[in-house]
């Protein structure tokens, strides 16, 4: 048995809850992030840096879902490289860095050729018969040399069109390059603003705004 099996085989979750909540790990694994279909874990091996996603029990198949299309982007620098896949988890390259998300909160500096190196990723992924989805500010990761790693490819292999990445863009143009647009956003805030965005109310909004001017 391999070590990252193992490892993954001691993390243990509370599903009795409404949220998966994590109630065992080994000491080995330092805890790096959550998602709705899993905790991931640095792991540190012989000066090499990893991380292990440990797929909640309900999300098992994703697992080798998503090391399937990981596999078919091996060749795009933009993502990150697999080492070893199993029945609930992937162990995969570590990837130093802030995500979006933490970029906003910590005022680190999104530039336009941030923007652009993710429709560069993406667009490597549509020319493997992917169609990416589920793009938002945890799944972006920009890395201290200053280029864009994009993580969580499940939902890549969806049909239905996900317009999450072009909502954002807008957003950056329209809002965040605004002068006095604020230096950090609280994670409040931005918690409050991907709710309004999941219940469809932000779109909403922006039509009616819309339709105003135009009328
Ligand atoms: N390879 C990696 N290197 C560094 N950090 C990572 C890596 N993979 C995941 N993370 C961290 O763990 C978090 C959760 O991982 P991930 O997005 O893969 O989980 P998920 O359950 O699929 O998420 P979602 O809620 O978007 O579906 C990420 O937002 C990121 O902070
Ligand atoms: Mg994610």
């Amino acid at each position: 048995m391999t070590k990252a099996k193992t490892y993954s085989e001691t993390v243990i979750y509370d599903t009795n809850k409404r949220f998966n909540k994590l109630v065992k790990k080994p000491d080995e694994l330092e805890l790096i992030g959550k998602g709705r279909s899993a905790y991931v874990f640095k792991l540190r091996e012989q000066g090499r840096e990893m991380a292990l996603k440990v797929f909640f029990p309900e999300f098992k198949e994703t697992a080798q879902r998503e090391a399937e299309i990981y596999k078919k982007l091996s060749d795009s620098p933009y993502y990150p490289d697999i080492y070893e896949t199993g029945h609930s988890y992937i162990l995969m390259e570590y990837i130093k860095g802030h995500t979006f998300y933490e970029c906003l909160n910590k005022g680190i500096r999104i530039e336009d050729e941030m923007i652009q190196e993710v429709d560069r990723a993406l667009q490597d992924a549509r020319l493997k018969g992917l169609n990416p989805s589920d793009i938002h500010l945890r799944n972006l990761i920009l890395t201290p040399s200053g280029s864009v790693k994009v993580i969580d490819v499940a939902r890549f292999s969806q049909t239905k069109a996900c317009k999450q990445w072009e909502d954002l863009k807008s957003a950056y143009q329209i809002l965040y390059k605004k002068s006095g647009f604020p230096q950090k956003i609280p994670k409040l805030w931005m918690e409050t603003i991907a709710f309004l965005y999941k219940k469809n109310w932000l779109q909403k909004q922006w039509t009616a705004r819309k339709n105003k001017f135009h009328s």
